[in-house]
This record gives structure tokens, C-alpha cells and sequence, in this order.
């Protein structure tokens, strides 16, 4: 390994270990350009972005921000049945996903969701990532799907796989979907960053993906819900709800099941998979079974008596 590898190398764990502390890094296009440069990589690895605001809860992106206000003015999630959001040219949310032109607004969704595949899976934009990729993760399932799934980011199952969510977690969130009475193939599943993170050498556990990951990859995922216009989201994990909701730190344990506003959207945080094997506690099962009650009661899906009793302590 060459040196400037093996200091790239201890960069990212000492980032890796402060991300895991909650500390989150803003590095200038300067700062990652000369980085990138030490590692032989001659562009700007991440586009210009504003600088970072607070460490509380209000969105990080100006712009964002903008659309947040305006987006205060609209009429809260209600626990009646979810309708379909705005036509697109309504919608402030738009206005973002437009300015990554990847899709044509006309077509089906299949085909917009199709045109848009061919350029994420040549991006190229975090050279660190795509070091360490074997391929883009895209995303998967209906491109008329009323719900969407929002992950993290892919793991090594899903990297050699090509699809979100295949490894451990992903069979969880598949029963966890068939046991909502629908299938793979009734939702869309994605993930805020496409690429898995490069694994942190002597670390076997996934990075979290980095802010300036997440803000990079970001347009992509925000066109897949541009096209989609699922009725509901599900933010798996404290990182979707983060990347999602432009905010430094959610709190998922506090936030999970209460609903969020993605520009009209209904959004339900809630556990990642990985964290329930981790936990196997009744409680928390039922935690995230309690969010997707509520998950098909917003999308108006009749719910069984035994259904309703899944993960309840028994006697
Ligand atoms: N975890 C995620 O967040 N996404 C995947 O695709 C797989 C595991």
C-alpha cells in the first residue's frame, strides 16, 4: 500500500470513529480536491455546496430551507388515508429534483426511472467510493409504488448484488413487507447513498455513510421520489430520516413513529433493520411494527385482528 493510501486510510477511520460519535465533518471542495489529489484523483470529487448551519434540527441547505418554509404553511399529516401528493409542477420538492436533469418529466414512470439508471450507475462523483464500489445500487420494486422504502446505504451483500437490501437486513425488511400483507415487488426500495461506503480497513461493520456523501448522492434519490410519488415513505435508520430531512442529527429513537413531512409526502421514521437484529427485543419489534401499522392505516390497507397483535406481550 502506497503512503498517501495508508494516510487516506487513517483519515477515514479517525472520520469513521468521530462519525460514530455523532461528530459530523463539513470539509471544503478545497480541502477534498488536495485530499483527493494525495490519492491521485485529479477533479473535485464533491460539487460546492453552502456551508454548514447549526448543530439543532433546522435543514442544513439553504435552498431546502426555503422550500421547508414554504412547506410550513401546508396542512399536516393526519392519520386519514394519505392521498397523492401535488402534480409536479406544484410541488416546491420539484424544483430539486428538476435541477439534477436526469430524467425526462414525460413517460411513464418506468421509463423515466429507466433513464435516469444509465447515469447514476456511471457516477462518478465520490472517486473514493468508486474505488472501492463493484457497482452502483440503484433501487428496486414498482416505479408505481404507494410506498417507498428508504435505506441507509448498500452493504458488501448488496454491492456484489446490484439491489438494496438482500444481506441480513434486507430479509428482515422483506418479511417485514410480506408481513404487511404486500411483496417486494408492490413497493420501491432505495437507499440516500447508492454506493457502499469503503470499508474501514481492520473494521468489518459498514461505515455510515458521510454528510458530504449523502449531499452528493442526494439528487438521485430525490428524482427516484420525483418519479415515484410514493403516497408514503418509510426512513429506515437514523441516516435516511437525516439524509431525508436535512438534519444534523434525528434522534431516531425519539422520532420513530411520528410522522415527518417530505414536501407533501407522509414520512415515517423508523429502526433500521440492523438494529433490530442487533436488538431483539420484543419492545423494539414491536416498535417498528406499531410504524408500519400505522404505515398501512395512512395508506388506507385493512388491518387484521392478527395483524394488529404481532409482537404484543403475551399472557
Ligand atoms: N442497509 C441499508 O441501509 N441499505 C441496504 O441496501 C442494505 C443494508
Amino acid at each position: 500500500m502506497s503512503d498517501s493510501q495508508n494516510a487516506t486510510d487513517i483519515v477515514h477511520s479517525a472520520l469513521h470513529a468521530l462519525h460514530e460519535q455523532g461528530v459530523h465533518f463539513h470539509a471544503s471542495n478545497e480541502v477534498l480536491t488536495r485530499l483527493a489529489e494525495t490519492t491521485g484523483q485529479k477533479s473535485a470529487p464533491y460539487p460546492t455546496r453552502s456551508a454548514p448551519q447549526h448543530e439543532d434540527m433546522r435543514p442544513k441547505h439553504d435552498l431546502r430551507a426555503a422550500f421547508q418554509a414554504q412547506m410550513s404553511t401546508a396542512p399536516a399529516a393526519t392519520a386519514a388515508p394519505a392521498s397523492r401528493p401535488p402534480a409536479r409542477a406544484a410541488s416546491p420538492f420539484n424544483e430539486v429534483a428538476n435541477a439534477t436533469a436526469l430524467a425526462p418529466s414525460t413517460g411513464t414512470k418506468a421509463e423515466r426511472l429507466a433513464a435516469m439508471r444509465s447515469p447514476v450507475l456511471a457516477c462518478t462523483k465520490c472517486p473514493h467510493l468508486v474505488k472501492t464500489r463493484t457497482q452502483v445500487v440503484f433501487g428496486v420494486g414498482n416505479p408505481d409504488a404507494e410506498l417507498m422504502f428508504v435505506g441507509e446505504a448498500p452493504g458488501a451483500d448488496e454491492d456484489l448484488v446490484g439491489e438494496p437490501f438482500v444481506g441480513n437486513a434486507g430479509q428482515l425488511l422483506t418479511k417485514i413487507i410480506e408481513t404487511m400483507g404486500l411483496s417486494r415487488r408492490d413497493v420501491y426500495i432505495a437507499n440516500v447513498l447508492k454506493c457502499r461506503p469503503d470499508p474501514v480497513p481492520g473494521e468489518t461493520k459498514n461505515r455510515s455513510p458521510m454528510t458530504q456523501e449523502i449531499e452528493t448522492c442526494k439528487p438521485y434519490l430525490l428524482e427516484q421520489i420525483n418519479i415515484i410519488q410514493p403516497r408514503v415513505i418509510v426512513a429506515l435508520g437514523g441516516t435516511a430520516v437525516e439524509g431525508l430531512l436535512n438534519l444534523e442529527k434525528s434522534g431516531i429513537s425519539k422520532m420513530r413513529g411520528h410522522w415527518q413531512d417530505f414536501h407533501g409526502i407522509p414520512l415515517m421514521p423508523t429502526f433500521h433493520p440492523s438494529y433490530l437484529l442487533r436488538n431483539q427485543s420484543l419492545a423494539e419489534k414491536r416498535h417498528v411494527w406499531e410504524d408500519m401499522l400505522a404505515v398501512l392505516e395512512k395508506l388506507g390497507h385493512p388491518i387484521s385482528a392478527k395483524q394488529s397483535a404481532f409482537f404484543l406481550p403475551r399472557g
